[in-house]
């Protein structure tokens, strides 16, 4: 297996604390050191970034090789100097929904000029999946995880849950595993127009023949709990099934109003209770106390114009925070995880090596992933180096593509020719 070492590096993020160089950072916080040799490495947070500006990566095959000072650095196939730019690890986008067909762009404008957002307007996308080809869907997924890798996203999880019925949800789920290993059923998306007499019968159809046919290629359940969707009971029941299946729980949760679902992933220990928009005091706590991350989606407020989830809160109360994406064609078409780090940054309060932690190692923690989000030996090459010296520039440079390369588990496939040997 031949090995390359990445050397020029600027700034390292490993997301390991016990990694970080001497000087770079306080245990908890980053209190400030005294050396300045990272921009972002005294600020709040960044103790957990386990940040290195002395630091050569060796990539053997698909996993790091070995982390640490240049130059004590062992000899390698091949050599790459990075120029004195920032890498950091791959995204984790831990809440997507990329099978789909058709967009809603005239649902959003009107939107932006005053109409309020609706769980209903799922039903749009419903229509259009139903009546695409396979190849379609799959095209769409391809342009759409193409867009994300670009972004920097080295791991995305992936939602049924425009196809509601058995054959659309079964062929959702086995075209998301086409994709990633993260598959997740929503077959509880919301109510299709033809059970909307019957939404008890339709909780039947997804806890029963439609889970059959959809547990075989998937790894998560999910429920969309809110008004308009599904309520408390319909949500334990599904996620019950669901886990009787084999799958594990996370859940959409508090996103458009106040209600039940972060109770309900505590409770039902989900990996992650998704949106956290609206909560009360006991719903952090609730978060806090149990190993449920909270994540957060925040290019849904964005493209919904709501209020911003207030990720502070959750973060003084020692909740695990995740950052996520949420694409999809209605409230968040977006794959750019380097915009949500810089949204969580200004509009959640959530400091730069916060945000970035969220969407890397929180994303990781959101999956129930080890081996990914974390640099260290013995981990996934997951890299993204960015053409700018510090992590900072991801909220410092909103909208800027910074992304200069791509490593996903060693190989480097959004710039071929890279590395050069
Ligand atoms: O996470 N909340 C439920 N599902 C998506 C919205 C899907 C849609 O509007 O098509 C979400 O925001
Ligand atoms: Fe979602």
């Amino acid at each position: 297996m031949a090995t390359t070492l990445l050397t020029g590096i600027a700034e390292l993020v490993t997301n390991d604390p016990a990694m970080a160089e001497a000087g770079t950072a306080g245990p908890e916080d980053g209190a400030a050191s005294g050396s300045d040799r990272s921009a972002g490495s005294n600020l709040p947070g960044a103790g957990r970034l386990g940040l290195r500006t002395d630091a050569a990566v060796l990539i053997d095959g698909e996993r790091i090789g070995w982390i640490g000072s240049a130059g004590a650095a062992p000899a390698a196939d091949h050599r790459v100097d990075l120029g004195g730019r920032a890498v950091l690890p791959g995204f984790v986008d831990s809440h997507a929904h990329l099978v789909f067909a058709g967009d809603r762009a005239a649902e959003f404008a009107a939107r932006m000029t005053g109409q309020p957002y609706a769980a209903g307007g799922i039903r749009t996308t419903v229509a259009a999946t139903r009546a695409a080809t396979d190849e379609r869907l799959r095209a769409n997924v391809d342009r759409l995880r193409r867009e994300a890798l670009a972004a920097g996203t080295t791991t995305i999880e992936c939602k049924s849950g425009y196809g509601l019925t058995v054959a659309d949800e079964a062929r959702s789920v086995r075209l998301a595993a086409e994709l990633t290993d993260e598959v997740t059923y929503l077959g509880a998306h919301v109510v299709p127009a033809e059970y909307a007499d019957d939404p008890a019968g339709y909780v039947d159809l997804v806890c029963g023949e439609m889970l059959a046919a959809c547990a075989p290629h998937a790894r998560w359940v999910d429920v969309f709990c809110e008004r308009g969707a599904f309520d408390a009971d319909a949500t334990r029941q599904i996620l019950r099934a669901g886990t009787a299946a084999g799958l594990v729980p996370r859940l959409h949760a508090n996103q458009l109003g106040p209600g039940p679902g972060v109770q309900i992933a505590a409770e039902l220990g989900a990996a992650s209770a998704d949106h956290c928009t609206h909560l009360d005091d006991a719903d952090v706590a609730a978060l806090a106390d149990s190993g449920t991350v909270a994540t957060l989606l925040p290019g849904a407020e964005f493209s919904t114009r709501s209020p911003y989830p207030d990720a502070r809160r959750l973060l003084n109360a020692g909740a695990t925070v995740a950052l996520a994406t949420d694409c999809n064609p209605g409230s968040s078409f977006t794959t750019s995880m380097p915009l949500c780090v810089a949204l969580a940054v200004r509009e959640m309060r959530m400091s730069p090596a916060e945000a970035v932690w969220s969407a890397t190692a929180g994303g990781a923690a959101a999956l129930r992933r080890t081996d990914i989000g974390t640099l260290r030996a013995g981990a996934r090459a997951d890299l993204v180096v960015l053409d700018a010296p510090s992590y900072l520039h991801l909220a410092y440079r909103p909208g800027v593509p910074l992304v200069h390369a791509v490593f996903r588990a060693g190989t480097s496939p959004i710039v071929p020719s890279f590395p050069a040997s």
